[in-house]
């Protein structure tokens, strides 16, 4: 019997409020705006931008564009208005026909832009859009991945931005709107020089900053009450975690709230396994000095492929039993014996040293030569020194599951 954690959901990375506490009024502010592109036909596309502080990370970004989304949908619904929110993590750099797949999956179950070219898949968005009088806002997430991208077509990303000029609705309605969301104003630069027309069309833009010791706050206490058990936590505990990632604090001064989110949750588990009736400082100073298992970034993970998910388990695997680099071959057999166990053919070796560059190239996995002594030449493999091995372990294998 669970007597501290009442919904363990509430502390999942995922996890969007019903609520903003914080970051209400940008909610607000976005909402009335995108309330408004509902109500009036217009024919030219709403973009929004929201970007976060050099360097910051966990500071609702993802969260507020989520939520948005939620409220609007719940805004339409009574009104009677049709309306989709599509949300695409852009992390990996999919292709736009990638992109043009999670929009069409949104906006009607049997519409499949399989082999067709970008054009005629965003042609057969906008036709169904228009017979079936619906909007749609699209979220593009890490949208600076994108763009910084040498990989990525320019003329597509502008085409699918700006979409109402390209392919025009049959009643010169445009139904999709974006927002854009990106890890700083960096993002701007680079749309300026490679999309022009569409960083002049961005309409608003959001710059969200680290958040204070009080936000953390009344962020943790949102959670608590939803979350614990009345009574088993306590307001000092909170106020302890806030004031250790508060930008103006003085323990990690990062403003995450996804820092102090996990910090809590941790506090919680290590009363729960200890069978305590509450939190104790005892159980937040562990949690607090746990605070390495706070880099692994959920959404990013779950915007992986799956075998590069089982790539990277077989890697976390070895990291953790042999504590040093594994070879490229121990990595391939753990990887093939982890891909047969959750039911799929393991892929060759050249997509396999593809997944292996990519994991590398976004940092979660260190690759480097094994340069002398050993027999022939290979590439040694280790998980990335500051992820903890054993946590990574147990949550891909929650999200391969899932
Ligand atoms: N204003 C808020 N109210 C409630 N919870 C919040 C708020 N802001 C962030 N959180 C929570 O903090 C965690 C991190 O937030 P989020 O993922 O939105 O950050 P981010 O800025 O997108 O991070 P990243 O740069 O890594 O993408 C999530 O669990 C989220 O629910
Ligand atoms: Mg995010």
């Amino acid at each position: 019997m669970p007597t501290i954690i009442k919904n363990p959901m509430v502390f999942d990375e995922t996890y969007i409020p019903p609520q903003l506490h914080v970051r209400d009024k940008e909610a607000e502010f976005l909402l009335k705006r995108y309330m408004m592109k509902l109500s009036t036909n217009t024919s030219s596309s709403d973009i929004t931008l929201i970007y976060g502080s050099i360097g910051r990370v966990g500071i609702g970004k993802t969260t507020l564009a989520k939520y948005v989304g939620n409220k609007l949908k719940e805004f339409a619904y009574t009104r009677g208005i049709n309306f989709a929110v599509a949300y695409v993590n852009l992390y990996t750099v999919p292709s736009i026909l990638e992109i043009l797949t999670v929009l069409a999956s949104q906006v009607a179950p049997k519409l499949s832009v399989r082999g067709s070219s970008p054009l005629e898949a965003l042609k057969a968005i906008v036709d169904t859009l228009y017979r079936r009088d619906l909007y749609l806002l699209v979220i593009l997430d890490e949208f600076q991945q994108l763009i910084k991208s040498p990989r990525v077509d320019e003329e597509q990303l502008y085409i699918l931005l700006r979409i109402h000029e390209q392919v025009p609705s049959p009643d010169n309605t445009s139904r999709i709107n974006y927002l854009l969301v990106a890890q700083d104003f960096t993002v701007l630069s680079y749309l300026k020089e490679k999309l022009p027309q569409v960083e002049s069309q961005i309409g608003l833009r959001l710059h969200l900053k680290p958040y204070t010791t009080e936000e953390l706050y009344t962020i943790l206490e949102q959670r608590a009450q939803q979350g614990l058990y009345p009574g088993v936590w306590d307001p000092d505990l909170l106020w302890t975690i806030a004031e250790f990632y508060g930008v103006d604090g003085n323990g990690r001064p990062e403003g995450s709230a996804r820092k102090a989110i996990i910090a809590l949750r941790i506090a919680a588990e290590t009363a729960e396994a200890m069978g305590e009736h509450r939190i104790t400082e005892e159980h937040v100073r562990f949690a607090l000095s746990q605070d390495a298992v706070a880099n692994i970034n959920e959404a990013q993970l779950r915007s992986l492929q799956k075998h590069e998910l089982l790539l990277l388990l077989a890697v976390a695997m070895l990291s953790r039993d042999k504590k040093s680099y594994a070879t490229t071959g121990e990595v391939r057999e753990k990887y093939e014996y982890l891909a047969r166990i959750y039911g799929e053919n393991p892929r060759g070796h050249t997509q396999f040293n593809l997944y292996m560059r990519k994991l590398d190239a976004i940092g979660l996995i260190e690759a480097k030569p094994s340069g002398k002594g050993m027999r022939g030449r290979t590439t040694l493999l280790r998980l990335a020194p500051e992820i903890p091995a054993q946590h990574l372990v147990e949550l891909l294998e929650k999200i391969l599951m899932s």
